[in-house]
């Protein structure tokens, strides 16, 4: 898969650990930056992530700030994203099990980076059951379609 991946300042840390991750388990990164731990505001790439996954470019996408909150909040106000907040790795497989997920976000002040790698593969490997998790996103998407 393609993955597209960004931080902030917060997050920058696990970044380069995680972009090398996700390559060590065979899928190509994005990365949308930044480039360094200076000060920046998380929704500006929370919305490069977003908009690359929603329309197509990458698969599903990574976000890294200092608690996942604000990536997360972002994430979700684009169309056709379904991002979860998580601080461990079933939630974070579940979010694709069950809720079609197609971002994920933690806070590098939150987790460290073995945790945040076991988030990373869960995530990545989880896969969307459907069936009645399905008539439920559905609902979320039906909506999202109207307003
Ligand atoms: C930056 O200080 C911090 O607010 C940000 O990384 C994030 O935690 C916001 O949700």
């Amino acid at each position: 898969m393609k993955i597209a991946i960004a931080s902030d300042h917060a997050g920058f840390i696990l970044k380069p650990a995680i972009v090398e991750y996700i390559r060590e388990l065979g899928h190509e990164v994005k990365d949308f930056g930044p480039a360094d731990d200076n000060r920046v505001n998380y929704p500006d790439y929370a919305l490069k992530v977003s908009e690359s996954v929603a329309g197509g470019e990458c698969d599903l996408g990574v976000l890294i700030c200092g608690t996942g909150i604000g990536m997360a909040i972002t994430a979700n106000k684009v169309k056709g994203i379904r991002c979860g907040s998580v601080s461990e790795s079933y939630s974070a497989r579940m979010s694709r099990e069950h809720n079609n997920a197609n971002v994920i976000s933690f806070g590098a002040r939150v987790v460290g980076e073995d945790i945040a790698k076991d988030i990373v593969k869960a995530f990545l490997e989880g896969e969307f059951q459907g069936g009645r998790h399905g008539d439920r996103v559905k609902i979320i998407t039906d909506y999202e379609s109207c307003h």
